[in-house]
């Protein structure tokens, strides 16, 4: 139970006595008789206030009625309970009591009095199974796994199922534990061109464990049905590259583990051992994005997308784990925390609040718009596709871990909205690379007792398939040029979308869409753009979407050019032969009517000159190609000149179009300073 942000609920963090009553106890029901060995308690969860009880007696009854104290033998037993609001203290009992009710009266207490509590207790030998007891579906192994047992459970399951599965490993922790990775494939080993791939993760806080053996236990189910031939999962298993990493922090698990389900707390083993919140230590790449929107360079200057990491970013196993998130051309993802019940989709961190709001330029945007991203009612769909398929989730109404629900019953909210983070795993996904990650909490227990794990699994079993199943949602396809060769890093954008994605260097991308018709573009430098139209139905399955681009006519030209030893054949011959007028003034000679190409040329000697040519001319192809018409056919072959500049043949290629910022933009928005920017663009 967690700690309210409301200073008035009184049931925020841990159960409180009315203050109004004189006499205080908390009681338990098991509903049957049961044996009691004994009680764990721990103090209110709260930032402010230090509430816990330091004594208390116990009692236990047949019928709620007639109450026995515990005796020690000599005196009614007096347990000494907690000294802080944090560490939990486990009272045993000499020997088990068999009654139905359990009664903590507390003697003293500090603060207010305040407590959680957690009462061990076994079904007596002959009782009638509880409803709440599960009989296991699937004959799984339902334990916790430390890292040398999760170890040897992959390989058991490497071994059962050599044909679909392979591990490898991410990189170390500092304490020299591998993050170990299963892969279940088809054909384990080897991206094949056209097969989206998917990544689940878990384990990012060591102490955080469901996840990890949820993975442990989706690895023996899919190697079990795979071999079974249960035709979904050879569907999915033929169909998508899943990975599925139990343990991003090792070290923080082992000492989480050493203290087991009841006595391990909220911290221990969360961070790693050089005290980094895995989730939340990579780069922040919303802020570089949200200050180049205000200012319009995205996408020209700063891509919408695949944006640069930082320079100098150094950070453990966190950079092991971004080279294996740049490796691998993953589509969707989720990584598996603990702590709350509830689905988060990104953004996670949140956009601070334009000025100009306030200035009197009227709102642009109102505060919800400030956190979406651009696929926004993807991500709500995708973490809708979690919430309502595990079996409780969305049924806050019952063992929520907070007094109210912020989700309104559908179990999923966006991060930003709910705790704001800077640098999270699921943002740098996001705009580094091309796969749409979100967060699932899957209760409010960190540590649940191993007998919990085989109803845990059947809550989440359908929900971490159908989620799976979500990468086929949407488009996909491979970029070609017209010899068949396949283009890598391509860029495939959707009108209406300010997000892009790439193709991998197997020339195949994905792009996941709700249901609807779309305009979506290919492009690669040296090719002209193309634009089809792609429709997204509500069937299973993504929409095949391929491109096949032809080589725009500067880099045609450059081609003869190298054929014939770069001699410039292809330029007129009087713009290179007559340098001589082109003077210091900027109109040009006054007798032939120049283009403005043509006039540059004449001024390439000038080293200044020739930069504010590179620019003006820029601005005026990429203008020319981003403001086209809509196209009213399927297959349309977009304005021929884009990417390659004719100021390649003279100046190389070395800087692309886009990494030439617009003078006249910069020198409009750098003196507005409407907004608050904590960094430079130079920072990064
Ligand atoms: C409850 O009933 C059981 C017998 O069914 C008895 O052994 C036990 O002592 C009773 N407990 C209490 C607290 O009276
Ligand atoms: C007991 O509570 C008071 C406030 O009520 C607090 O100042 C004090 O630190 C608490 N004692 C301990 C040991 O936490
Ligand atoms: C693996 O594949 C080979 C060849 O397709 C097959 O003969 C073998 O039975 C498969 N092994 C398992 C365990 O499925
Ligand atoms: C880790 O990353 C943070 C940014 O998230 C950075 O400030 C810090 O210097 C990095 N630590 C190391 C050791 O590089
Ligand atoms: C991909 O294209 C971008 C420009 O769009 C370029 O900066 C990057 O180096 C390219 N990457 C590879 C691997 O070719």
């Amino acid at each position: 139970f967690q700690s309210s942000d409301d200073e008035d609920d009184v049931y925020g963090g841990g159960w409180c006595a009315d203050s109004e009553e004189k006499e205080h106890w908390f009681q338990l029901d098991a509903h049957r008789e049961v044996e009691y060995t004994g009680v764990i308690t721990q103090g209110r969860h709260s930032e402010t206030n230090d509430d816990f009880v330091s004594s208390y007696f116990v009692a236990f009854s047949n019928d709620s009625r007639d109450w026995t104290v515990l005796h020690d033998g000599y005196a009614e037993w007096l347990f000494y309970g907690n000294v802080d609001k944090d560490t939990p203290v486990k009272a045993e009992f000499s020997h088990p009591v068999v009654a139905r009710y359990i009664r903590i009266l507390p003697q003293s207490w500090n603060g207010s009095l305040c407590l959680r509590l957690e009462v061990l207790a076994c079904p007596l030998p002959n009782s009638y199974p509880n409803e709440n007891d599960v009989t296991p579906n699937d004959d799984l192994d339902y334990r916790h796994h430390n890292y040398k047992e999760m170890r040897q459970m992959m390989k058991v399951i490497n071994e059962e199922c050599p044909n679909i599965t392979r591990i490898y490993n991410i990189g170390k922790s500092s304490q020299g534990l591998k993050m170990y990775a299963m892969e279940i494939s088809d054909n384990p080993g080897e991206h094949e061109t056209g097969e989206p791939e998917f990544r689940y993760t878990a384990g990012l806080h060591g102490n955080e464990v469901l996840g990890r053996e949820l993975l442990l236990l989706l690895m023996q189910f899919l190697c079990k049905e795979y071999n079974d031939d249960n035709p979904r999962v050879r569907r999915l298993v033929d169909g998508v590259r899943i990975h599925l990493v139990p343990s991003l922090n090792p070290d923080g698990y082992e000492l989480a583990y050493e203290m087991g389900s009841e006595m391990g707390n909220w911290a221990l083993g969360h961070w790693t051992e050089e005290g980094y919140d895995i989730f939340q230590n990579f780069p922040d790449l919303n802020s570089i994005l949200w200050g180049a929107e205000d200012r319009g360079w995205v996408p020209r200057i700063v891509p919408n997308h695949h944006i640069p990491i930082p320079e100098n970013f150094l950070n453990g196993s966190t950079k092991a784990i971004i080279a294996w998130m740049e490796r691998t051309p993953f589509v969707l993802g989720a990584n598996l925390q603990g702590g709350e019940k509830i689905v988060t989709y990104p953004f996670d961190m949140q956009r601070p609040p334009r000025a100009s709001s306030m200035d009197g330029r009227g709102v642009r945007q109102n505060e919800g718009a400030l956190r979406e991203t651009a696929d926004e009612s993807m991500f709500r769909w995708l973490a809708m596709t979690y919430a309502h398929s595990h079996l409780t989730l969305t049924e806050t109404y019952r063992s929520s871990c907070h007094t109210d629900d912020i989700t309104g019953g559908q179990g999923i909210i966006n991060h930003a909205s709910w705790k704001p983070v800077v640098g999270s795993m699921n943002d740098f996904s996001y705009l580094h690379t091309n796969c749409f990650e979100i967060s699932i909490f899957l209760g409010c227990d960190k540590f649940p007792h191993e007998s919990e794990l085989a109803q845990e699994w059947e809550n989440n079993r359908e929900a971490l398939l159908a989620f799976i199943e979500q990468v086929h949602r949407g488009i996909k396809g491979v970029v070609r040029d017209t010899e068949n060769n396949i283009i890598a890093n391509a860029t495939i954008s959707v009108e209406g979308i300010r997000h892009d994605v790439k193709t991998a260097s197997t020339g195949d991308y994905w792009r996941l869409l709700n249901p609807g018709e779309y305009r979506v573009t290919a492009r690669a430098e040296g090719y002209s753009p193309q634009t089809r139209l792609c429709m997204v139905g509500y069937e299973a399955g993504a929409t095949s979407c391929s491109f096949t681009l032809t080589k725009s006519n500067w880099a045609r030209i450059r081609q003869i050019m190298a054929q014939s030893g770069r001699k410039p054949r292809v330029l007129p011959k009087t713009v290179v032969q007559s340098p001589v007028n082109a003077g210091a003034d900027n109109k040009g000679p006054s007798t032939v009517p120049l283009t403005k190409r043509q006039w540059c040329a004449r001024q390439y000697k000038q080293a200044v000159k020739r930069m504010r040519c590179m620019r003006t001319t820029t601005m005026a192809t990429s203008t020319s190609t981003t403001t086209t018409t809509p196209l009213p056919t399927t297959t349309t072959q977009l304005i021929t000149q884009t990417s390659d500049s004719w100021y390649d043949l003279w100046f190389g290629q070395d800087s692309p179009p886009t990494a030439v910022p617009d003078e006249a933009e910069i020198q409009e928005s750098e003196p507005t300073q409407d907004y608050y920017l904590a960094y430079r663009i130079d920072d990064f």
